[in-house]
């Protein structure tokens, strides 16, 4: 008897652990799994520079913590895997580089964010993507392997901004193999993947995606350009004639996001897909008024259609965070979790 109880009392003991150790995210659908994503943060100019640091960002353990107890829900990382990853088959990833993104990720899952890893600035595939589509999918390969048995709360982004040389057609052909091989070895996991032409809300309809029920859409806003990115010099010489452009929030202002947050909700709609604003954002040459009205306003719009969203960027040239003055730029950080 002493013993059936004992052996009782520990399958008990083994279910309970079983349960708290569940996934939280594991058994949910996507549009479940976006509401949790909520607000985020861009990890930006870190692993994304062709070696981390190089564009003056190194990650900090510190930096995952702040941004759990300031209030967002997750971070999104963009990776360079390219310039760690070998030029002729099978293409091995840089075993150290893989290490510090296992970092990352463990930080921000010890601090209870959801995190969103990507891949960005392939260079040589946006110039040539036959000539790269070995190596790009090679990646994914190692990539899934990888992170097979990481938690849910970790999501692949395949390729952020396609654009260049990556038209519709070849887009939607190279996610739907991506999409294929991850698929071997992470059945369910969140995939997000986002229309060409730098994830633009107009390229939604040349999206073809397969049928997979665990896809997230995601599109990027920097609208009006000249505003966000006033004085950007990768965008180009003009941007330097936009200095001085001000965001004041009037209705004609506040109506022209709101139409184009309409289209993106009305092609979610449509194709029962959720809407990840992945990235959007004013660079710092703009003037901080007109940048938190104009990130409030982002940011609002995206919540009240239900999309999960991630500013563009942490602690660089877009900064909710100012890393020299170890503070949060207030105005900017009011404007991203102001709830409503
Ligand atoms: C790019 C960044 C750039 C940002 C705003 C991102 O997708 O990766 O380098 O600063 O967009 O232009």
């Amino acid at each position: 008897m002493i013993r059936l109880l004992r052996l009782l009392c520990c399958l008990c003991s083994l279910c309970f652990f079983l349960l708290t150790m569940a996934p939280a995210h594991a058994a949910e659908s996507i549009f479940q799994y976006n509401q949790h994503l909520g607000r985020g943060i861009n990890l930006g100019n870190a692993l994304d520079a062709p070696k981390e640091s190089e564009w003056g960002v190194t990650l900090q353990a510190d930096y995952f913590r702040l941004i759990k107890e300031a209030g967002f829900d997750h971070v999104r990382l963009p990776v360079r895997w390219e310039t760690h990853c070998a030029g002729t088959a099978p293409y091995t990833i840089d075993p150290a580089f893989f290490e510090r993104v296992d970092w990352a990720i463990a930080e921000a899952r010890r601090n209870q964010l959801m995190i969103v890893v990507n891949m960005h600035h392939h260079e040589a595939f946006e110039k040539d993507p036959d000539g790269q589509k070995e190596r790009f999918l090679a990646m994914w390969r190692q990539i899934a392997e990888r992170y097979r048995e990481a938690p849910p709360e970790v999501a692949f982004e395949i390729y952020n901004e396609p654009s260049k040389n990556i038209d519709a057609q070849k887009w939607n052909d190279f996610f739907g193999e991506a999409l294929k091989i991850v698929r071997r070895t992470n059945h369910d996991r969140c995939v997000v993947v986002g229309p060409v032409q730098w994830n633009s809300i107009d390229q939604l309809p040349s999206l073809e995606l397969p049928a997979d029920p665990q896809l997230l859409v995601t599109v990027h806003y920097y609208q009006p350009f000249h505003f966000t990115h006033q004085g950007a010099s990768w965008a180009g010489p003009e941007s330097t004639k936009w200095l001085g452009t001000k965001w004041t929030g009037s209705p004609t202002e506040i109506a022209a996001i709101a139409a184009d947050f309409a289209k993106a909700a009305a092609w979610g709609e449509a194709h029962h897909r959720p809407i990840y604003l992945g990235e959007f954002g004013a660079f710092s040459k703009a003037d901080i008024d007109s940048r938190a009205l104009w990130t409030a306003a982002v940011s609002r719009q995206a919540a009240a259609r239900g999309f999960s969203s991630a500013y563009w960027e942490f602690c660089s040239g877009f900064g909710a965070y100012d890393p020299e003055a170890k503070e949060w730029r207030k105005p900017l950080l009011d404007a991203l979790l102001r709830r409503k």
